[in-house]
């Protein structure tokens, strides 16, 4: 019986940050379901991170491990998954380079996060030829692994299209297949909520995230703000104009969810009570994450030989890749 070999599957994440429970629930739980299901291999994207915290560096070296071991916390297992850092296989830079050779320059710039980001982020300047290359560089970090899928956002799908278009043009000018044109796995949007009832973002500053400290967790909800009509707990109110109640929305059963919102309707039950439960939701769900994440942190040495691990295999499979790729564009030179 031959047993045939699972799909690769692709994908990275910047470090700019402690990670938290909007990407729990927006990207991670996905990649932990798809190690099971697909060759998976996963990356600190520290390049890519430079490319707008050009002038902040440090930021980028801290956040490598905690993002590391938040991933690991949350149970993706270095054991199913190829976990690397990008900086780490200078094949990418060099496979960047050579695509950069055949890239128009015009396919680069009408990227609509090119000029949505520099829109976005106004703070900084992202006039920069980093910043212009990046969907580039995206595109080498697939193409060298020879990713089928590539689960992104809704944000990252034209960078996917820009890749499949980039292997086209190579593909067609060196007259080889030598690089797959990858398919995105589309993520449904994460509808977790930040602690004011907008998005959870750290641009926001409402985020709660993935390793908080209970009391802390306990915290930020206890004071979240709820619906204004409330003002005493003989004051009905609505649900729906009440942030409070997207997280019920994540986090609670049918029961409760009825139990909540007649309570909130009938001035039946106080906003700390609604609250409560809310509370140890997240607080249990996040309980192994905290626990698992002790376990990386207090063997420090272990986690890096892991990684170390991951770089090595990550780095097999992109060297085979650029071998070919040197070769059809007439740098056999060795
Ligand atoms: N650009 C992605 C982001 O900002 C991160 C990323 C870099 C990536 N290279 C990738 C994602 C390759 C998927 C595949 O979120
Ligand atoms: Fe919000 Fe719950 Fe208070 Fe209603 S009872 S306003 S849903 S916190």
């Amino acid at each position: 019986m031959t047993k045939t070999i699972p799909e690769r599957v692709l994908s990275g994440m910047r470090p700019t940050g402690a990670l938290h429970l909007g990407h729990y629930h927006g990207v991670l739980k996905n990649w932990v379901r798809l190690q099971h299901e697909y060759q998976c291999f996963f990356f600190v994207a520290d390049w890519h991170a430079l490319t707008t915290h050009y002038n902040d560096p440090g930021i980028i070296e801290k956040s490598i491990w905690e993002m590391i071991i938040d991933w690991l916390a949350v149970g993706i297992d270095p054991e199913k998954a190829t976990l690397f850092i990008q900086s780490q296989i200078p094949e990418h830079a060099e496979l960047f380079l050579l695509l950069a050779m055949i890239t128009p320059l015009g396919w680069l710039e009408r990227v609509p996060s090119y000029k949505d980001q520099q829109e976005k982020l106004a703070g900084r300047d992202l006039t920069t030829y980093g910043f212009l290359g990046y969907p580039l560089l995206q595109a080498a970090d697939i193409l060298i692994y020879r990713a089928a899928n590539v689960p992104v956002g809704e944000d990252q799908v034209a960078h996917i299209e820009f890749t499949r278009e980039i292997a086209r043009r190579f593909n067609y000018l060196t007259g080889s297949s030598i690089l797959i044109e990858p398919a995105a796995l589309l993520t449904p949007a994460s509808k977790m909520p930040g602690i004011d009832g907008q998005k959870m973002s750290k641009s926001y500053g409402n985020t709660i995230t993935l390793r908080e400290a209970p009391e802390s967790i306990a915290k930020k909800l206890r004071t979240m703000p709820t619906d204004p009509a409330r003002v005493r707990r003989s004051d009905p109110g609505d649900p729906n104009k009440c942030p409070v109640w997207q997280f019920h929305e994540v986090y609670s059963s049918a029961e409760i969810k009825n139990w909540a919102a007649n309570g909130c309707r009938s001035a039946g039950i106080g906003c700390l009570d609604c609250k409560k439960t809310v509370i140890d939701a997240v607080i249990t769900e996040t309980a192994p994450f905290r626990e698992k994440a002790q376990e990386y942190l207090s063997d420090i040495a272990q986690l890096q030989r892991k990684i170390a691990a991951g770089c090595a295999i990550a780095r097999c499979v992109a060297q085979e890749t650029l071998a070919a790729v040197r070769q059809a564009m007439g740098l056999n030179l060795n």
